[in-house]
């Protein structure tokens, strides 16, 4: 719906309302919003030129990436009284500095994009997920993005080490530095890491490289318990010198429904198991990965470690084995609205927690099916229940509530986090908001009002 201000976003590349699905709609399918205008400026000038004018008119401002977030942070409200700004025509790499292992980019650069113009210059931009091939880099930003290779990598903040950004004002601030040291001050480009969009536009960062791995181990592995997985995980980040760069954990439930939906895989392993770890290891230069790994998993079933195996003879048997993971979450998008969560919990603390948790929806809610898997060397367990079929949209809905209360009732007891890695958007705001200290609560709303004090970045997310 264009208003009054029609002529003006006229000039921002404003998309008809006969094509506006994908930029009210979220990935699921399950958010669903209205939008006053949706624009595409095409620079970070265009960006602030947008801004400036929605701060004049009063205009609340929703940046948008790849629409991949899970938490209706994107999203349009169903008001219909947001301006979406879509990064989406803002995706140059605007340099790629080898030697100083950096690259600035534009904040509309789809990740996998990123991932291969950093290839050609024989480097790698570590952050893996599942959404790469349509989430954008500014979109991982402002969510702080996990992902598969957190565990050797660390989070997106770990990856940043320059933003440029358009604040609530629509004034640029440049931040675009490449320094890997620099303690002159507060480091203010944080602010923007996880910030979801509340605090200003990502416009542009310049990210961490690192040699490009030339070695690469991918192994399947049953194992009898969540305490084994956790046990294996000790062992391997010792004995292969902390080389791991992935440790996902995947139970029988996980792996059976993965394979519905990746058509090109196989059951990796003879005999079922309760669990399995998938788990890659990798390398660049002189050392003898093979090797490394072999004699890791001689030892490790010497010691009883595992029951069953399968190291990866190929690339395509490692994509096989990588494709049970990624079918996992296509296979459970399928079965339509179901409960995602996305806890942590210190990892010592992992085995019981699921063991707890499973107990209690089982005495609670019987009839639903819970997955609890993903990314065990981060504490980090995407605990997603299932509902029975044949409920009407209110039963199931509150029905996943129950769910959700007592799976947080569990992190809670467990000193973990209610979201670790998709953010809080307004999915898991009353949830965040039950939880964090008044303290908490008064720091953040100061920086919010810092950054924002009309309030028009990203109204209702996060905060009410
Ligand atoms: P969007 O969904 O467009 O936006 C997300 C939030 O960021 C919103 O609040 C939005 O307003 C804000 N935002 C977007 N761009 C900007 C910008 N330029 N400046 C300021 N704010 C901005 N997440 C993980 O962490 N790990 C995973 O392993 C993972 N796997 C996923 C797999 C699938 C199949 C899917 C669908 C999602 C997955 N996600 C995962 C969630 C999602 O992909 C990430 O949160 C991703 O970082 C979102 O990027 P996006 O560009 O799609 O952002
Ligand atoms: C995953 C996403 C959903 O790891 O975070 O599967
Ligand atoms: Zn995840």
């Amino acid at each position: 719906m264009l208003d009054g201000n029609a002529g003006f976003f006229e000039r921002f590349g404003a998309v008809g309302a006969e094509a506006q699905d994908r930029y009210v709609t979220d990935w699921s399918r399950d958010l669903t919003g209205r939008a006053r205008v949706v624009v595409r400026p095409t620079s970070t000038e265009e960006v602030a030129a947008v801004v400036r004018h929605c701060a004049e008119q009063n205009l609340a401002v929703v940046p948008q990436g790849g629409h991949t977030g899970l938490v209706g942070g994107a999203t349009p409200s169903p008001e219909g009284g947001e301006v979406v700004i879509s990064l989406e025509r803002l995706d140059r790499v605007r340099e790629i500095d080898a030697e100083n292992f950096t690259m600035t980019v534009e904040a509309g650069c789809i990740l996998e994009k990123i991932h291969a113009a950093a290839a050609v210059a024989d480097r790698l931009f570590p952050l893996q997920l599942s959404a790469q091939g349509s989430c954008q880099i500014g979109g991982n930003i402002a969510t702080n993005a996990g992902g598969l290779n957190v565990v050797r990598y660390g989070m997106t903040r770990d990856l940043v080490l320059g933003v440029e950004a358009v604040l609530a004002d629509g004034q640029v601030w440049n931040g675009l530095r490449k320094l890997r040291k620099n303690n002159t001050g507060y480091d203010l480009k944080q602010l923007f890491l996880g910030s979801e969009g509340t605090l200003g536009i990502v416009t542009a960062a310049c990210l961490k490289l690192f040699p490009k791995p030339t070695q690469v181990e991918t192994a399947f592995l049953a194992v009898e318990s969540s305490d084994a997985a956790v046990a294996l995980f000790g062992r391997a980040r010792r004995d292969l010198s902390d080389l791991l760069s992935a440790f996902e954990l995947l139970p029988r439930r996980g792996v059976e429904l993965g394979l519905t939906a990746a058509p090109q895989a196989r059951d990796p392993l003879e005999a079922p198991s309760p669990f399995y770890v998938l788990m890659e290891v990798t390398a660049s230069g002189l050392l003898d990965l093979k090797t490394l790994v072999e004699r890791f998993l001689e030892g490790i079933v010497i010691d009883g470690l595992v029951a069953d195996g399968a190291l990866a003879a190929s690339g395509a048997q490692a994509a096989a084995f990588w494709q049970i993971r990624e079918g996992l979450i296509e296979a459970q998008a399928r079965q339509g609205r179901h409960l995602r969560t996305d806890v942590s919990i210190p990892i010592s603390g992992l085995a019981s927690f699921l063991d707890r948790t499973h107990a209690a929806l089982a005495d609670a809610a019987p009839g639903c099916v819970p997955l609890a898997y993903g990314h065990l060397g981060d504490g980090n367990i995407h605990f997603n229940v299932l509902p029975p079929a044949g409920l009407d949209d209110v039963a199931r809905v509150a029905l996943l509530y129950r769910c959700e209360a007592i799976i947080f009732a569990e992190v809670d007891a467990a000193s973990g986090s209610i979201s670790a890695e998709h953010g809080i958007g307004r999915v898991k705001r009353s949830a965040f908001l039950a939880r964090t200290p008044p303290l908490d609560l008064a720091l953040l709303r100061k920086v919010k009002s810092a950054l924002d004090p009309a309030g028009l970045m990203s109204p209702g997310r996060i905060f009410e």
